[in-house]
């Protein structure tokens, strides 16, 4: 089997990964913050722990303005419903996950309203620029992925962090692709919210999201319930993280950071972007030696190649594919705007996305496969 579904979920997960999950849940696995036992006690010990690994990952600065919750889809709904009102306007690029969409158009309903920015083919001050031009009196946030779920395109955070801090804007971030495979600096780049996935480049299991939070930014709780602090009150507890961690934590996913988070360290940024890049320039070259493809933003090398064979349904690619033991994405990947831009088929395209476990043999295999399926 080979993997090309990074975007959807790193696979296989590193062995520091694995080993942390098999030791929470045969040592520790206790419920943090609810027992004044000894299981409790060690539980909350190591995930605090993570807290602090994952502040000092993440440029946050402070350990309990890491949150954790169920998915990078909650920790985005948490931001936006938390942070925007009745009244507000804000702006987001032409690439956003329905992660992002979707809780706009909830938002519609409660007297948002938001525009899309456009981003293909602009540098970063013309993004910036397109920023710019749309704000009205009652926008208050800008919120954009940072790299791209369908092709490798990359938002510039620090320009736009430092042009929304300039406007007195709120900044959201959806780093579901990016966590892992850019730097991030959350106070560098001004950022007020940002969301980041366990399960994908951080290289734990699924089960857990991370909201980042910049200082002095408070949320209303998306969800109230148990917080192990001051049970006696009928509201959730002003400090944060319990302030927006209602109920039992996904502690076997959040053990698994411990050791994602060692395993990218040990890589590091830079050498993980490079390989990424060099899998997608093989795969690139690959598919052009190859008659009738049609690959999209072609000159952006990352970990995201989106492709088409013309005349085919990019479901029945990823079909044949799948019959020869290779796993891809196909269809609209959760993004509709972003393949309007992009002007795929109405079907959508395949996407290929890559992790460390990748090779370029692998890559060998795929153009083996197409020329197989399509002598
Ligand atoms: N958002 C994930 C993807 O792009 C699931 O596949």
């Amino acid at each position: 089997m080979i993997y090309f579904d990074n975007a959807a979920t790193s696979f296989p997960k590193p062995p520091q990964a694995t080993a942390a999950v098999l030791e929470c849940i045969t040592a520790w696995c206790g419920n943090p913050g609810r027992g004044a036992h000894d299981l409790s006690r060690r539980a909350a010990e190591k995930i605090y722990e993570v807290r602090e690994q994952l502040s000092s990952f993440l440029g946050v600065g402070a350990p309990e303005r890491v949150v954790f919750l169920q998915s990078t889809t909650m920790a985005l709904n948490a931001s936006l419903k938390g942070l925007l009102k009745s009244g507000d306007h804000i702006l987001c690029s032409e690439l956003e996950h329905n992660a992002v969409l979707r809780p706009l158009y909830a938002l519609k309903k409660k007297g948002v309203t938001f525009d899309t920015f456009p981003v293909l083919g602009r540098t970063n001050n013309e993004i910036v620029q397109e920023i710019a031009t749309r704000i009205k009196k009652n926008t208050t946030a800008v919120v954009c992925l940072h790299a791209s779920n369908v092709c490798s395109l990359s938002l510039p955070l620090p320009e736009i962090g430092a042009f929304c801090k300039s406007r007195g804007l709120r900044f959201i971030v959806d780093a579901a692709q990016s966590a892992g495979h850019f730097p991030l600096d959350l106070r560098a780049m001004h950022i007020d919210a940002l969301a980041v996935p366990g399960h994908k480049g951080l290289y734990g299991i699924p089960g857990c999201g991370i909201l980042a939070l910049g200082e002095g930014v408070t949320l209303a709780p998306l969800i109230e319930g148990g917080s192990g602090v001051d049970s006696g009150s009928h509201t959730m507890p002003e400090a944060l993280p319990e302030h927006l961690e209602a109920g039992t934590l996904p502690v076997p996913a959040i053990a698994s950071l411990n050791g994602g988070l060692r395993f990218i360290g040990d890589i590091g940024i830079p050498e993980v972007q490079k390989r990424a890049r060099g899998l997608f320039l093989a795969a690139k070259d690959r598919l052009e030696s190859l008659d009738g493809y049609e690959i999209y933003e072609k000159d952006t090398p990352g970990a995201v190649l989106l492709f088409n064979r013309r005349g085919i349904p990019s479901t029945t690619l990823a079909r044949l594919l799948d019959k020869a033991g290779i796993c891809v994405r196909a269809g609209l990947h959760c993004a509709p705007l972003a393949h309007k831009a992009l002007a795929t088929p109405e079907g959508g395209a395949v996407r290929l996305s890559f992790g460390l476990f990748n090779t370029r043999e692998e890559l060998d295999s795929l153009w083996h496969a197409l020329k197989h399926a399509f002598p």
